[in-house]
């Protein structure tokens, strides 16, 4: 059976009060409609097709490494008009799931659920019961069949006890849409054309509609303000930390854990609050996150533990290190075992080796270290010139003094030692001394100037 997907994504988003289209707008750093997208395309849709209208340009660009028909509702007339626009292009058979671009946390499983039970009818939807159905559309039932859906605004007050309510969220023959569509009027409240009079279409036809309900409610939750779309981030990283808690990751405090992305963790991982891990991490047996770290495309090997307030963006850490508080690795940072990074020390395209430290006040970029070296406190590898950037190698067993400046392209040797204080221009050989700094003056009994009358 093939599938297309149907996303509606032309509302204007008036309540967002922003200059970014709804569909835009980020869960979990990912576009509310990168969800939709992500999640559609797990079931290998023959088409996915998205209506847009409101800052359509912006949307288009944003997904233009998408294979994604789209399709322009220039005038929001209803939900009914706009999946008539798909009709040029929607194919004539197999199925149609409808989805929303606001709409972003259904499930790959739920959707699959759906197009099972609407396969046989060839209609199918999902429903939920809620406490406050105020605002949705009402699912009509008799004999427990599915009759009708009527609008909120349109309902009586006696439809208007139904708690059963309708998600917006379809699946629906393409050959019955291209029946049914061209016939919707908009003669109701709202002078909309209604997707939902498809309904009791299909019931005068004779079909009976399927229905399910969704495993978790915010998987049909819409976004229409930054409450709503903050609700929904909160409720989807409470789901998030659970699923990785299942999986036996020990977060000290759910609510205070966010994932952005996707997390490979091994044995007794532990992360403290307030922790951002962002794009695809993964973390080894026994690491340990501190409090209030962000990490991002990051990967950090086995019984390496990180201190508060570290934060990682591309880099690739070796196991048993120990990192923070503090610290910040950029981008092809790359440290192997047993490395001690300290407190404000950044490590940006940089290599180093077994067991070298850096503690303190350090800057290494565009630099490569070697083995059991220790880089004292303040050192600095200036690696750009103003114009280019340049490359520093430090051998093992190297020793950098306090407060020296490694002015790149420059080499120490193996085993050498540089003194605190100096600036280095010049390669250092291995095993010797390079000092850099001016005769220290002394002077007894000195005068400091004073005060003039
Ligand atoms: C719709 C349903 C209602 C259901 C509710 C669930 C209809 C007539 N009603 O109501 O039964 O309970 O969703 O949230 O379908 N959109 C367009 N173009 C339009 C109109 C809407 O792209 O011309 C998009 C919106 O951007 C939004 C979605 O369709 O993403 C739903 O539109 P909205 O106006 O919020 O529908 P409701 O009136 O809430
Ligand atoms: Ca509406």
């Amino acid at each position: 059976m093939s599938i297309t997907v149907i996303i509606l994504a032309a509302g204007k988003g008036t309540r967002m009060k922003s200059a970014l289209p709804k569909v835009l707008q980020p869960l979990a750093n990912t576009p509310l409609l990168g969800h939709v997208i992500h999640t559609a395309k797990q079931l290998h849709p023959k088409r996915i097709i998205t209506i847009y209208g409101h800052g359509g340009e912006l949307v288009k660009q944003a997904f233009a490494d998408e294979q994604i028909d789209w399709v322009e509702q220039a005038e929001q007339l209803g939900t009914g008009h706009a999946v008539q626009m798909t009709l040029p292009v929607l194919p004539t058979d197999g199925l149609s799931l409808i989805l929303y671009g606001d709409v972003p946390l259904v499930s790959l499983q739920t959707l699959q659920r759906l197009l099972e039970a609407s396969k046989d009818s060839g209609i199918g939807m999902i429903t939920l019961n809620v406490e406050d159905p105020t605002g949705y559309g009402r699912i009509i039932r008799q004999d427990g069949k599915i009759q009708s859906i009527i609008e909120h605004k349109d309902a009586n007050a006696e439809q208007r006890q139904i708690h059963e309510i309708n998600t917006g969220i379809y699946c629906v023959s393409n050959a019955k849409l291209h029946q049914w569509l061209p016939k919707l009027s908009n003669h109701n409240v709202q002078g909309e054309y209604y997707l939902t009079d498809i309904i009791a279409m299909a019931v005068a036809d004779g079909l009976e509609i399927a229905s399910i309900e969704p495993e978790f409610r915010f998987e049909v939750e819409g976004v229409n303000d930054r409450l709503q779309l903050a609700r929904l981030e909160c409720e989807w990283q409470n789901y998030q930390a659970e699923q990785l808690m299942r999986q036996g990751l020990h977060i000290v405090d759910p609510h205070r854990f966010d994932l952005r992305g996707s997390l490979k963790f091994g044995c007794d991982v532990r992360i403290d609050i307030n922790v951002i891990i962002e794009g695809d991490c993964e973390l080894g047996d026994n690491v340990q996150i501190g409090a209030g770290c962000v990490l991002k495309n990051t990967k950090i090997a086995s019984g390496t533990v990180v201190q508060p307030y570290s934060v990682f963006d591309s880099a690739i850490v070796g196991q048993n290190n120990q990192i923070g508080p503090f610290s910040r690795l950029r981008p092809n940072a790359v440290l192997a075992d047993e490395v001690h990074i300290g407190n404000f020390v950044e490590v940006k395209n940089s290599r180093i080796g077994f067991a070298s430290k850096a503690n303190h006040f350090t800057y290494l970029g565009d630099a490569e270290v070697g083995c059991e070296s220790n880089i004292g406190a303040g050192t600095i590898t200036c690696n750009y010139d103003g114009a280019n950037k340049h490359k520093t190698t430090i051998g093992d067993h190297a020793f950098i003094g306090s407060n020296s400046a490694l002015v790149a392209p420059v080499h120490i040797g193996n085993g050498a030692t540089v003194g605190a204080g100096s600036v280095i221009t010049r390669d250092v050989e291995a095993q010797s001394l390079a000092v850099e700094r001016s005769k220290q003056v002394a002077r007894a009994n000195y005068q400091r100037p004073q005060k003039l009358k």
